[in-house]
């Protein structure tokens, strides 16, 4: 994740970078990016499926999806920086100020000039001219004093906000169920953190400031426009407004399409620079160096192409509108001194009034680079609240696992201690609970499951575990093993059946709980940057060191682990790049047995593990499992020689059960899988 840091430099012509500080706009890849670089292996949901094959649809850019419904985001967005209410009064009042006394000493130049043209005659108002210029540099330093400090306190405004945001999105990732994670691009996900939650900053921090100022400058401006002016100049001023609003819309409105395109084409960039890092060995070894190459250069140019033509346009509305003022005031210079000939107007009165008609296009500039800004960071900030607004994953569970002490009669009872003990804590009726000894026996009654409605997986699987015993899941490629082990641990939920721990069904115990009674090794193991101690202590956070050396000698990653630079305080970085597979492999089962749970689920946790390491390993697991359920799951049939009941699983139902011998007699699946009449897969 840290090293999007380093992906390449973004933000778009001048125009505010959406991405925030080094990060780019889109971050790594919005969903538009995300649609064809890193699609969720189960996209099911009908969503970011958009997009054909490779290289299709990349005639011309995409652009932004705008906000749907803007106005209630914007209010639902408010509510992040409006709890800090004194510090926004400050704010506003600053604005106000500013917008107001900008505009205000501008006007001072009209006694001045007109004190001026008195001076030969009064040759004391000198003092006068003294005393207005000095009022005028101070309404200019208190001016900037003031922007100064808004900008401050409303920066820090913006960041609590987006850092709010950002918290709340963290938290309902954490409590959304995998099967959401299955059905969305990772890379999707993660932009709402970065781009999402940066532009929505951006936007809080200078949008609303800024408009709010552009509003009252327009208004002032004009007011005192319409206050000094004669109606042929104020005819004049309009006409130059609007050729120029004209312009900054139509200008804007291309430039703003070629930004958008910016974004999504640098997302693409961005996306697929991080598949070629992460691919990089794929690539070499097929050779598709060159491929890659013109890949990565037609994206390239198509972001070279979107970010020139935005900045040909962002850039063209400043020439174009300075002419078109330029024009206005020299029209304005020749009508007003007409009228000031004709004595209808002072001439400090028709100075100050060309000062105003140089201000007054501003506003309208400000607003319309504005609007990109807010039109992105509303339509982050819906995304951002979409997310938030998900059901989490359903946990009515009241169950839970507390450390328990037996007594001489045989009950549990409580501990805050550790006891290596455990009881099942189930409230009753009347405010009391029952405990129950946590023993490992683990029953999948007759259940059906599907990830997907319309594909039906798992077809009245019935496994039985007694406590201590190690049962085995054999079967083929997508026969569905890991899924039944993912929904022993609740990661999904069942169609039907029922799963029971010591008699009582999972769906009633919590699912911490749950989880912490049963640990897994996955199939694809994933270790965190840090030490291999913290590897290993992830599997419960009050091991000590002692408790992680002693797990890791179990799981027989001991002896690597010594051999390694610097021993268990080597840092493993990249999700263990810098060990081998089995390696990586050793250590979560070292995570895991140092856990000790009741119930341990082993998918394929060594088949990246010589023999003879196996080996090793189930001598340590044995000591580890004695009163312990193990499940395992696992190809090389010799590992699951010496379970309790091994269960063969085709096509989501179970074809036979029984131990190894039971099995070798029925001469069946598993005795043709044995004796190498059928391979697996
Ligand atoms: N998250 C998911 N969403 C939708 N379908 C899935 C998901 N995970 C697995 N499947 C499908 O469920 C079926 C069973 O998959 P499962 O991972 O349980 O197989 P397996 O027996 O563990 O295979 P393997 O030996 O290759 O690990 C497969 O057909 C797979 O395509
Ligand atoms: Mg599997």
């Amino acid at each position: 994740m840290a090293d999007e840091k380093k992906m390449p430099p973004m933000g778009p012509n001048g125009a505010p970078p959406q991405g925030g500080p080094g990060m780019p706009p889109n971050g790594m890849g919005g969903p538009e990016a995300q649609s064809k670089y890193s699609r969720g292996k189960y996209a099911n949901t009908g969503r970011g499926g958009g997009r054909g094959g490779r290289g299709g649809g990349r005639g011309g850019p995409r652009v932004n999806e705008k906000p749907k419904d803007g106005k209630t985001t914007f209010f639902r967005l408010m509510r992040y920086v409006t709890h800090d209410k004194l510090k926004l009064a400050i704010v506003f009042f600053l604005v106000v100020f500013a917008s107001v006394s900008s505009v205000g000493a501008t006007y001072v130049t009209r006694p001045m000039v007109n004190t001026l043209s008195t001076l030969r005659e009064h040759p004391e108002n000198i003092r006068k001219i003294l005393l207005l210029l000095g009022l005028m540099a101070g309404v200019h330093i208190a001016n900037t004093a003031a922007t100064y400090i808004q900008g401050r306190i409303m920066a820090r405004i913006a960041l609590n906000g987006s850092n709010k945001l950002r918290s709340e999105l963290f938290d309902k990732m954490q409590s959304l169920p995998i099967s959401y994670f299955d059905a969305h691009p990772h890379g999707e996900l993660m932009s709402r953190f970065t781009n999402d939650a940066d532009s929505v900053q951006m936007c809080l921090e200078q949008s609303f400031r800024s408009l709010i100022s552009s509003a009252l400058t327009l208004i002032s401006v004009v007011s005192m426009m319409v206050m000094l002016g004669r109606w042929p100049l104020l005819l004049v001023t309009a006409g130059t407004l609007a050729v120029t609003t004209l312009v900054v819309r139509q200008r804007g409105k291309k430039s703003q399409f070629y930004f958008r395109a910016e974004h999504a084409t640098l997302g693409e960039l961005n996306g697929n620079i991080q598949e070629m890092i992460e691919g990089l060995k794929v690539v070499k070894a097929f050779t598709h160096e060159e491929a890659a190459v013109a890949e990565f250069n037609e994206l390239n140019e198509a972001y070279f192409q979107a970010a020139h033509m935005g900045n040909y346009y962002g850039m063209s509305i400043m020439p174009f509108t300075a002419n078109i003022n330029n024009i206005g005031y020299a029209v304005t210079a020749m009508v007003g001194g007409i009228l000031t000939v004709f004595g209808r107007m002072d001439v400090g009165a028709l100075v100050t009034y060309m000062n105003y008609s140089r201000q007054v296009a501003m506003p309208v500039n400000q607003v319309s680079q504005q609007m990109n800004m807010i039109y992105s960071a509303l339509a982050g900030a819906e995304r951002i609240f979409q997310m938030i607004d998900l059901e989490p994953e359903v946990d009515e569970g009241k169950v839970t696992m507390v450390n328990a002490e037996e007594l001489e009669d045989g009950t549990y009872v409580e501990t805050d201690h550790r006891t290596g003990k455990w009881a099942w804590k189930v409230p009753m009726s009347d405010d009391r609970f029952a405990m129950v000894p946590v023993k490992g026996l683990v029953k999948v009654d007759h259940i059906d499951f599907s990830y997907v409605p319309e594909k039906k997986i798992l077809k009245g699987v019935d496994v039985y575990a007694k406590p201590g015993q190690k049962i085995a899941l054999v079967g083929s490629t997508g026969a569905g093993k890991t899924t039944i082990a993912n929904l022993i641990n609740r990661f999904y939920e069942i169609d039907s059946g029922s799963i029971t721990y010591d008699g009582i069904d999972v769906r009633d115990i919590k699912k911490d709980s749950l989880r912490s009674a049963t640990a897994v090794v996955l199939q694809d193991t994933h270790l965190f940057e840090g030490t291999v101690m913290e590897n290993i202590r992830y599997g419960r956070l009050d091991a000590t060191d002692e408790e992680c050396i002693e797990a890791a000698k179990l799981a027989n990653a001991h002896s690597f682990v010594r051999r390694l630079p610097d021993g268990y305080n080597t840092m493993v970085t990249n999700d263990g790049a810098n060990l081998s597979q089995g390696e990586r492999q050793l250590l979560a089962i070292a995570r895991a047995t140092v856990a000790e749970p009741p119930v341990l689920v082993l998918d394929e946790a060594t088949s990246s593990i010589d023999t003879r390491t196996e080996r090793l390993i189930e001598k340590g697991l044995d000591t580890l499992m004695e009163g312990r359920t193990v499940f395992v799951i696992a190809h090389r049939l010799s590992t699951v020689r010496n379970s309790n009941c091994i269960v063969v699983i085709e096509h989501g139902e179970i074809q036979e059960k029984g131990d190894h011998n039971e099995l070798l007699d029925l001469k069946g699946r598993y005795y043709m899988l044995y004796t190498g009449q059928i391979i697996l897969d």
